[in-house]
């Protein structure tokens, strides 16, 4: 199995704005890996341009605003590649792809890395981060799961999240949910 960095990528639209997704990025013998499903707008940028900038944040908010419409977060431009970091990441690394696989479902971006650099030191692994990051992913699978699961999940991730949380991940732990609710509320409408 390969070592998973749970990351935001940030891409070039063609007009030159900023496209900002959480993404897994894989460490591969063949380098950095990343894996976008179709359709996909960070797909669609790495095809046009072959560069992309992975943000290491631990302000998680940016996961959860990604998927909850929240995605106007501050940026500047990179130092080698044409394209843009967060200004609030603890450090990013700039990637060039070198090699892409086609696939149906989930095309594979091998890349090499052509600059990386830190910002602000990493304080530590906080139980409530790791809540959100998780909640994050159920709701970008909404639709694949059953509601039991999630249910669970939830109920799991929630010790962690009430015994470690600040403002932020509190305030992206709601997001998020609000999502999972608006979510079931039109499974319901569309039921009755
Ligand atoms: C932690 C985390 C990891 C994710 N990893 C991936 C991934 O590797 N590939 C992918 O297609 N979507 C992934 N997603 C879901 C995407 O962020 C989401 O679907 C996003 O909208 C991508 O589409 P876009 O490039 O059009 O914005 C991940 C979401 C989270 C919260």
């Amino acid at each position: 199995m390969p070592f998973i960095r749970e990351s935001i990528i940030t891409t070039l639209h063609d007009d030159g704005n900023a496209h900002i997704a959480p993404m897994g990025v894989h460490e591969t013998e063949r380098g950095l890996m990343l894996a976008p499903f179709k359709p996909s707008a960070t797909l669609n940028n790495l095809m046009r341009d072959g560069t992309a900038t992975i943000n290491y944040p631990d302000d998680v908010r940016i996961f959860a605003g990604c998927l909850t419409g929240r995605r106007d977060w501050q940026t500047f431009p990179t130092d080698v590649i044409a394209g843009v970091r967060l200004h609030d990441c603890l450090a990013h690394t700039e990637i060039k792809v070198h090699t892409r696989e086609d696939d149906e479902l989930r095309p594979r971006f091998y890349c090499e890395v052509v600059h990386e650099q830190t910002h602000r030191p990493f304080h530590g692994y906080n139980r409530a981060q790791f809540a959100v990051i998780e909640l994050a992913i159920l709701v970008s699978r909404l639709n694949m799961l059953s509601a039991d699961k999630i249910d669970s999940e939830i109920e799991y991730l929630r010790i962690g999240l009430d015994k470690t949380a600040g403002d932020r991940e509190l305030e992206a732990w709601s997001w998020l949910m609000e999502k999972v609710t608006e979510f079931r509320n039109k499974q319901t409408e569309t039921l009755q």
